[in-house]
């Protein structure tokens, strides 16, 4: 497998990412937790539209400085997570974890762990706090991301809430200390 980032003429072939998923769970927040309730359904692909709806917004974040790490086998992209540039959060100190799909011939293989590895390093690079993510509210999806440290955001993004509203809206808080050494060694 290759790791590296897209070019801006790769960023379409996201959408051959085989998306597929059989979902048996769905995460509800309730209270302030999270609630697991049983719902089936048997995703075959992307939703219809989202390409359309998403690539323009993928093409914008791009060029905005946005970090498209992805992995490869030969010449077929198997994952990718995207890191915004774009700062967010009341302190402005998050960046958002925009997308992050492994195909579903590569899942459990550690593909997805090392990108969020490598989001988080891009993040640290950048200066971030945390990351924030707008997580697709599935079972497998959010208990992905818990284990590898996520909860419930503290702060919900209002913009972010609305385009998404049944999300799971989740914050990884960042290594303070290896943030403060930088700051202090650099600047
Ligand atoms: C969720 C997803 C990104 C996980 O990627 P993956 O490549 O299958 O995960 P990995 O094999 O890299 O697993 C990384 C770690 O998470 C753990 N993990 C993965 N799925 C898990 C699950 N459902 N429950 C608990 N832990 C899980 C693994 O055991 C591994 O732990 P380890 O590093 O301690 O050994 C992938 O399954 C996917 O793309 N699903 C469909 C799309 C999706 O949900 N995208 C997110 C939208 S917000």
């Amino acid at each position: 497998m290759d790791f590296r980032e897209l070019t801006r003429d790769e960023v379409t072939s996201i959408w051959k990412i085989d998306r597929a998923e059989v979902v048996r769970g769905i995460y509800h927040l309730e209270g302030g937790g999270l609630v697991l309730k049983s719902e089936f359904f048997d995703a075959k692909g992307w939703p219809p539209g989202e390409e359309d709806q998403y690539g323009p917004v993928l093409l914008d974040c791009f060029d905005r400085g946005g970090t498209f790490h992805a992995a490869f086998d030969g010449d077929k992209l198997a994952a990718t997570a995207v890191l915004e540039s774009r700062f967010i959060g009341s302190r402005q100190d998050q960046l958002q974890l925009v997308f992050m799909h492994v195909d579903k011939k590569y899942r459990g293989t550690g593909l997805g762990g090392s990108l969020f590895k490598q989001a988080v390093q891009t993040a640290r690079r950048k200066g971030a706090r945390q990351l924030y993510i707008s997580a697709t509210p599935s079972e497998n999806t959010i208990d992905f991301y818990r284990h590898l440290g996520c909860v419930v955001a503290t702060e919900i993004d209002k913009e972010l809430f609305k385009l998404e509203p049944e999300d799971i809206h989740l914050e990884y808080r960042l290594n303070q200390r290896l943030i403060l050494i930088r700051r202090m060694l650099c600047g």
